[in-house]
C-alpha cells in the first residue's frame, strides 16, 4: 500500500496509508494531517497545498504542469526547487513519499 510521510517544520511526522489515484493533498485532508489547507479543493487555484518533496524523490515525480509552476510563485512561504502543490501529486502503486509542509499556507 502506498504511504505518504508528512513532516511539519517542527519535525513531527505523520505516516498515512494512501489510496492509489488520490492526491497527496486529498490524503492529508482526509486523514486530518495539519499543515495543508487546500482552500480550492484541488482545482489548482489557491496554492495552499504547498509541500516540499524530499529532494531525492522530487525528480522522480511526473513533471509539473505550467499552471502548477505559475501557482507556486504565489505560495505563502517561498518556493524551493523541491516545491510542489500536493493536489497535483497523484498517488501511485508502491509510492513511499516524504513531504514537508511549510510553516504557513496563508
Ligand atoms: Fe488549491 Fe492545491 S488545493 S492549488
Amino acid at each position: 500500500m502506498p504511504t505518504i510521510h508528512y513532516t511539519d517544520t517542527a519535525g513531527s511526522t505523520v505516516d498515512v496509508n494512501a489510496n492509489v489515484g488520490d492526491s497527496v493533498m486529498e490524503t492529508a485532508v482526509r486523514n486530518g494531517v495539519p499543515g495543508i489547507v487546500a482552500e480550492c479543493g484541488g482545482s489548482l487555484s489557491c496554492a495552499t497545498c504547498h509541500v516540499f518533496v524530499r529532494e531525492d524523490q522530487a525528480e522522480a515525480l511526473p513533471e509539473m504542469s505550467e499552471m502548477e509552476d505559475e501557482m507556486l510563485y504565489g505560495t505563502a512561504v517561498d518556493r524551493e526547487d523541491c516545491s510542489r502543490l500536493s493536489c497535483q501529486i497523484k498517488i501511485t502503486e508502491d509510492m513511499d513519499l516524504h513531504v514537508t509542509t511549510p510553516e504557513t499556507q496563508v
